[in-house]
């Protein structure tokens, strides 16, 4: 069973040798090769080059891409998808005038998610998330992470986990599974912030744990829910079961978050929209990737990421949706690459990069997706005609991709 596309106006992010991440003007570089064939086989990538060394043999099928690009499925490395019902009500709030704070007191926010998660069904619930996993899939999605953390109590927390593990026996792409209990301090604990800690430290890790149901640890890092003690302390639990950090942190105040996750060896350390200098200088030469969530900042109206700044200081940088009720009720990749060039001021060659090889890498995937590359799975978009791959973001809002294929499936 292999698949031809042939006459491929432009291939994009070929690497012959396995990147683990880029940094800094690396970033820059996008390997492309024009007039290109691929060959797919068994789900994986198997061959590529240009059209003169096209293989003649007999495929099973033969896809003519003429005026068409290739690239790798986009890598989609924090999302909380796994949520019930919406936010719509505090959207108008917000447009009225009230802050993302000035919701949260009121009752709203991630609390308000949490009651509603609280008392949907699994099934439910899993029929929610399955009908956004299968949208951002055709909008190109190709391998995703996807947090717990609307949940906030045992059976709840594992009600999500249970969910995502579901997801992840009735997919083909990558899925990860972070455990995020720190998301927020449930009301019953207003008074008594400790003992819900302690529930997550004395109950839901070690549960979590003995049912292989999280890939990863998170905490919401932030004034008003976790402070850099109290994450110290879960991660430090999280790191007794194995499980390596991927954080949120610095989102509207910077109080040591970063430190807190590099002390912990996090594979990620995600928002990163208020950075100090002293913030900036401690990524570097780190193997934490910095993430950045752009349709965050932009449905908020809070700060972008400063990404320009941090990638001319030599940083590596992934960009990645927070799908999530509350701060980007989107997972449009190709929607995130945009507003990182027109907002965070990066080219589409670090854009692309940073939402492909590197959002891979903030998964623990990148020897499996992220670069048209032998032997990595055959998660590809096939664009519409296209001028060229700048035309991607440029274009804002309007849908370039023509096809995605999943294991060399094409997803209809
Ligand atoms: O990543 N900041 C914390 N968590 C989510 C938003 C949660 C919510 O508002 O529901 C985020 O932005
Ligand atoms: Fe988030």
């Amino acid at each position: 069973m292999a698949t031809l596309f042939k006459n491929i106006k432009e291939l994009i992010q070929v690497r012959n040798k396995p990147v683990t991440f880029l940094s800094g003007k690396d970033m820059n570089k996008l390997p492309t090769i024009k007039n290109a064939f691929l060959v797919i086989k068994d789900g994986l990538i198997s061959d590529f080059g240009t059209m003169e060394n096209c293989p003649k043999h007999n495929f099973s099928e033969v896809i003519d891409a003429t005026g068409k690009m290739i690239l790798p499925s986009w890598c989609d490395s924090h999302t909380h998808i796994v949520y019930a019902g919406n936010r719509e009500n505090e959207f108008v709030d917000k447009i009225k005038g009230l802050s993302y704070q000035d919701i949260a007191n009121k009752g709203g926010g991630i609390l308000n998610s949490a009651k509603k998660l609280q008392e949907t069904s699994e099934d439910d619930l899993y029929n929610q998330s399955k009908s956004r996993l299968d949208e951002v899939i055709k909008l190109g999605t190709g391998a995703i992470e996807i947090k717990s953390g609307y949940g906030l109590t045992v059976e709840s927390e594992l009600k999500i986990l249970k969910v995502i593990k579901r997801l992840k026996e009735n997919y083909p792409l990558p899925i990860k599974a972070t455990f995020l209990g720190a998301h927020a301090v449930p009301n019953e604990f207003k008074n008594d912030k400790q003992g819900y800690i302690n529930l997550i430290v004395n109950k839901m890790i070690p549960l979590i744990s003995k049912s292989s149901l999280a890939d990863y640890i998170d905490v919401f890092c932030e004034e008003g829910y976790f402070s850099v003690q109290d994450t110290k302390r879960i991660l430090e639990a999280g790191k007794n079961y194995g499980l390596q950090p991927k954080i949120h942190v610095n989102q509207f105040n910077a109080i040591g978050g970063v430190q807190a996750g590099l002390a912990f060896n996090a594979l990620s350390l995600d928002h990163l929209e208020i950075m100090r200098e002293e913030d900036v200088e401690s990524l570097k030469n780190t193997t934490t990737m910095p993430v950045a969530l752009p349709s965050c900042s932009f449905f908020l109206g809070i700060p972008y990421t400063p990404a320009r700044q941090m990638i001319d200081v030599g940083l590596p940088l992934a960009i990645a949706t927070d799908f999530n009720p509350g701060s980007s009720p989107s997972g449009n990749m190709s929607f995130v690459v945009a507003l990182a060039c027109i907002k965070m001021k990066i080219t589409p060659e670090e854009a692309i990069n940073a939402a492909t090889i590197n959002g891979a890498y903030a998964m623990g995937l990148q020897t499996k997706v992220g670069s048209i590359t032998k032997g990595k799975l055959a998660n590809v978009i096939l664009t519409k005609p296209i001028s060229s791959y700048n035309f991607i973001p440029y274009a804002f809002g309007i849908n370039q991709i023509e096809k995605v294929y999943i294991k060399g499936q094409e997803i209809i």
